[in-house]
């Protein structure tokens, strides 16, 4: 069952957002070569606790950081670890703040110095592909429609979606109904309505976009080494259209 959220609970997961984009924006200001993602893990940790948030990734069925952190071939939930970032490296940053229950979710690909073209334009397909997963979040869209929207964006740009992972409904919980799949079909799945809060969150791959999980149960990369790389935001579908929680 699909939970919907009063213009009040709206607001609290709101404020989550808004602790999520400041840390992403700092994050952004000192990521570069040398820095570990342990650092960076470290630092959202802090910058959380200063913010009266907890960073809610922590402990989630077992999951033992505040971020996760994909560099280059690592698709999803890669461990935040001590070696250093390097030039050209691409780095997956995802984090869910929690403030007074209500959480909020979003990752952010980073380029450690100037990104390599090919880089470059995967982030930018990337991004392009979860802008369009967005605009589908409105009243009488289907699920169904968000994931062929983002399928038909990554094809458009000459990419492959990791269908593995979706996104998710999400408010007093990490995970909530319903899972938002990365392929549609179009016009299938629930309908939209006000109230809903969706996570948008498509990764696309370089290569076929199949992956294997780490022995670590956790860290998932692309099998063919390809790199990834993904964006996601916290949106709420509401009388006005989508809007974006997880911004300044
Ligand atoms: N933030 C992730 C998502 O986008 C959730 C990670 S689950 C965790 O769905 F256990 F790694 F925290
Ligand atoms: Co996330």
């Amino acid at each position: 069952m699909a939970e919907w959220k009063s213009e009040e609970e709206i607001r609290c997961i709101r404020k989550a957002g808004k602790v999520v984009a400041e840390c992403h924006d700092a994050i952004a200001k000192r990521i570069a070569p040398g820095v570990t993602t342990q650092e960076i893990d470290r630092f959202v940790e802090r910058l959380m606790a200063e913010r009266g948030a907890r960073p809610a990734q922590k402990g989630y069925l077992g999951y033992p950081y505040a971020t996760c952190a994909s560099v280059n071939e690592v698709v999803c939930h890669g461990f935040p670890d001590t070696i250093p970032l390097q030039e050209g490296d691409v780095v997956t940053i995802d984090m869910v703040a929690d403030v007074d229950g209500w959480k909020a979710d979003s990752a952010w690909t980073y380029s450690i110095g100037r990104p390599r073209p090919a880089a470059a334009r995967l982030m930018d397909a990337a991004k392009q592909a979860m802008l369009r997963g967005i605009a589908e979040c409105r009243m009488g869209r289907r699920i169904g429609d968000i994931g062929a929207a983002v399928m038909h964006s990554a094809r458009q740009t000459g990419y492959s979606v990791v269908t593995s992972f979706a996104g998710h409904g999400i408010g007093r919980s990490i995970h909530e109904s319903p899972e938002v799949g990365n392929g549609g079909p179009a016009g299938s799945g629930m309908r939209l309505e006000a109230g809903m809060v969706l996570t948008v969150e498509p990764i696309l791959s370089a290569g076929a976009g199949e992956i294997w999980l780490d022995r670590d149960g956790w860290t998932a990369r692309t099998r063919d080494r390809s790199w990834s790389a993904q964006f996601e935001h916290t949106v709420a579908v509401t009388e006005q259209g989508p809007v974006i929680l997880t911004c300044l």
